[in-house]
């Protein structure tokens, strides 16, 4: 099988972002590789037709059999998306939305593959009873290799005919498809983390809540020299795409936008309640005029007591370490603000080290991205490595996909070579695992030796999940990515 790889030669793992994002010296991150080059066979790849590509056959007989048509949708079939758009929009419990909205739905999401189940009986009959939709995205690997992923979102099943086993169709149906189209990792995130491990998805990057007592503060981070500005939303959405990509290629488990994003974060469409009015933006530019970093917040509360407002961060992505301290001071020296809130952010936040005073923030943290590797080779030679060795690797998966012996040896460039192996030799160090457990350990965020504690992980030879970490760990963490 051939995947497509995008290299970014000598990349240096490093971060410069917030809620979602971080920072870190480059002197400090040493771990760089060159990523091995792939294309699809047949030179274009059958990605480019994704939208078009057939549905999954095995999915589709199985729902027939219920009497239900599963099938995928043209964005250019204008009655049909707003339908299933506002099935997708009931699925996540949201108002009913404006005929302008969903037009401003089909405009943002249409390029995706666009999936529905329909029960031609019922009352509503052109509105899908589930919904999802799927698209081919560049996911940033340790080494800070490109890999693209099959990204699933807008999986919704109707409330009136939920649990008869269509989310199970529709997500294997999804997984096949990835696999016929050669993309070796499927990626998504999930408003509950109780559905997706079945599938053979693992959490593979973690957020962190944090609030901040801003009256605690005293700033201890370094004081950059270039400047801070408010900009319209329109202007804030018009220049955040180059960033965010500049941000989002250096930094580990961050996977590529989409145009339509940033106009949504700003709140300049799809804004039904005019929610978008209370938010604000600023961008950082240094001091030789170069745009290093963008945030999006808004203001609450305040209402008894007039200074003590919480300052929400909607969105920070920054390229530079002057951009990540400025941006953050600004926040936690705001008059009128009692509390800095951020959601989303790297769970080593390096804002933490500028406070003053450690306690000053609480912290908490979450799942956020899941993925599920469907190609053990592809997907593990995709990312770059931390240190050379050999490691051996017995997956089980019950879909079939990524089961088997692999055998990973890490030249001392940080690239990795797998082969599949009929059993693995006795000298090596090898574990076992699900494959939910490789998906949760390939970006590099989760330790070995708790997997091990918690049973996911079995040492085949002592100490081997020590190998493990060797070889995959990476610091600093993934950031947590998008929400998609
Ligand atoms: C989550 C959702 C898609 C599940 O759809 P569904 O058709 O009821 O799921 P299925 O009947 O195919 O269930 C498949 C399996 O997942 C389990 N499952 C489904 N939803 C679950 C949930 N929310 N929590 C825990 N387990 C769940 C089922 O029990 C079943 O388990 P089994 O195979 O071991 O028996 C549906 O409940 C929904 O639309 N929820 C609201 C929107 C949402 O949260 N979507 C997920 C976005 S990331």
């Amino acid at each position: 099988m051939h995947t497509q790889i995008v290299s970014h030669d000598l990349c240096l793992v490093q971060r410069h972002s917030g809620t979602g994002a971080r920072s870190g010296s480059p002197r400090q991150n040493v771990l760089r590789s060159r990523a091995p080059r792939g294309t699809y066979a047949g030179g274009m790849s059958a990605v480019e037709d994704f939208t078009r590509f057939p549905i999954d056959e095995t999915s589709r007989a199985k729902l027939a059999e219920s009497g239900l048509r599963y099938e995928t949708l043209e964005a250019s079939d204008a009655a049909g998306f707003a339908a299933w758009a506002r099935a997708d929009v009931r699925g996540f419990l949201a108002a009913e939305p404006s005929e302008k909205y969903l037009e401003g739905m089909r405009a943002s999401l249409g390029y995706r593959r666009t999936t529905g189940v329909w029960d031609d009986s019922a009352p509503q009959a052109d509105e899908p009873v589930a919904t999802t939709s799927s698209w081919p995205a560049e996911l940033t690997l340790p080494g800070c290799t490109q890999l693209r992923v099959w990204a699933i979102s807008s999986v919704t099943v109707s409330q009136a005919r939920r649990r008869r086993g269509i989310a199970r169709n529709l997500l294997e149906g999804e997984l096949r498809t990835a696999a016929a189209l050669g993309i070796p990792l499927a990626a998504l995130t999930v408003s509950e983390s109780t559905i997706y491990g079945r599938f053979g998805f693992g959490p593979a990057t973690f957020a962190a809540n944090l609030t901040v007592d801003t009256r605690r503060v005293r700033w201890s981070g370094p004081t950059p020299s270039g400047r801070i500005d408010y900009v319209s939303r329109e202007q804030w959405a018009g220049q955040i795409a180059g960033l965010f990509d500049s941000a989002r290629t250096s930094t580990v488990g961050e996977i590529e936008g989409w145009d339509g994003m940033w106009p949504r974060l700003a709140g300049t469409v799809h804004d039904e309640e005019g929610e978008g009015k209370k938010l604000r933006a600023v961008t950082y530019t240094s001091e030789s005029g170069e745009l290093q970093g963008a945030a999006l917040f808004k203001y609450e509360g305040g209402d008894h007591d007039y200074a003590s407002h919480t300052l929400s961060v909607e969105f920070l992505r920054t390229v530079s370490d002057d951009a990540y301290a400025a941006i953050w001071r600004f926040f936690l020296e705001a008059d009128l603000v009692s509390t800095v809130k951020a959601e989303h952010v790297a769970v080593d936040e390096p804002v933490r080290w500028m406070l003053g005073d450690q306690r000053a923030a609480t912290v908490t943290t979450t799942d956020h991205q899941w993925l599920r590797i469907l190609d053990a080779k592809a997907a593990l030679e995709a990312r770059g490595y931390a240190s050379p060795g050999v490691l051996g690797l017995e997956v089980e998966d019950a879909l079939g996909f990524a089961d088997g012996a692999f055998l990973l040896t890490v030249a001392s460039d940080g690239v990795g070579r797998v082969e599949a192996v009929e059993r693995l030799p006795e000298e090596v160090p090898a574990v076992r695992l699900r494959v939910d457990a490789l998906s949760s350990l390939l970006l590099g965020g989760v330790a070995p030796a708790a997997l091990r504690a918690a049973g996911v992980l079995s040492e085949l030879t002592e100490g081997a999940s020590a190998q493990v970490a060797r070889l995959l760990r990476v610091s600093p963490e993934p950031a947590p990515g998008i929400w998609y």
